[in-house]
């Protein structure tokens, strides 16, 4: 199977949650390539939604990788229970974290995809020395902690800041974006270098999964 040049991450947070086995199997179905699961812990953000039990039986109804994306405080006490969990990727708040070098390699240790994120507020300096451990780094394009906000154009500077830093040091690097991606926003995140496009919902609100994420993937 041709991997695809960009990924698309559909995000379970807007879902309908009564029927996430059925909302899972239709993304799988209609071309995912990982399953982008947002989990908040009502401290680092004010909202609240799932963890790894959850995660524990969404791994069981699916085959497409899981990319976690943690918004929890002290994410070094607990990464390992996502990764016990079926994670592939796990992604935690640079902010968060009091020991971002020890948790990156421990994720890598046991065996999963480390991933490193920053709020939009967040300048881009304070993940560049974690750069080197980490297999993704995650552009937030909208304030962590809700779906359906508008993509913060701003941003698009720190993606090709880290396009040129992973073309020159690590080509294989993702580059993720998560926030307000719809099909125009997701061009220019392609444009400036992100190659994995979390989507909520500009794929979970729409009448036709699969033409979403086409258009988000720049294939149609
Ligand atoms: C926000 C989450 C996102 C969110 C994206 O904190 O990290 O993954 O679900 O939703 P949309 O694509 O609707 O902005
Ligand atoms: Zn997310």
């Amino acid at each position: 199977m041709v991997k695809n040049k960009f990924l698309v991450a559909p995000s379970l947070l807007s879902s309908h949650f009564a029927k996430i086995e059925e909302e899972i199997q239709s993304v799988e179905k209609a071309g995912a390539d990982w399953l982008h699961i947002d989990v908040m812990d009502g401290h680092f953000v004010d909202n609240l939604t799932l963890g790894p039990p959850v995660i524990e039986s969404i791994k069981k109804v699916t085959k497409i990788p899981l990319d976690v994306h943690l918004m929890i405080e002290k994410p070094e006490l607990t990464v390992d229970r996502y990764v016990k969990a079926g994670a592939s990727v796990v992604t935690f708040h640079v902010e968060a974290c009091a020991k971002p070098i020890e948790t990156l390699q421990a994720l890598k240790k046991m065996g999963v995809k480390p991933g490193i994120t920053l709020r939009p507020q967040t300048p881009v300096n304070a993940i560049e020395k974690f750069l080197e451990l980490a297999d993704l780094v995650l552009i937030m394009t909208v304030n962590p902690g809700w779906g359906g906000q508008t993509f913060m154009e701003g941003q698009l500077q720190k993606i090709s800041f880290v396009r040129e830093w992973a073309d020159k040091n690590r080509p294989h690097l993702f580059i993720e974006v998560d926030g307000g991606i719809n099909p125009a926003t997701a061009k220019k995140c392609r444009d400036a270098g992100a190659n994995v496009l979390v989507a909520g919902n500009a794929i979970f609100r729409s009448q036709n999964y699969a033409q979403s994420i086409l258009d988000i993937r720049g294939d149609s």
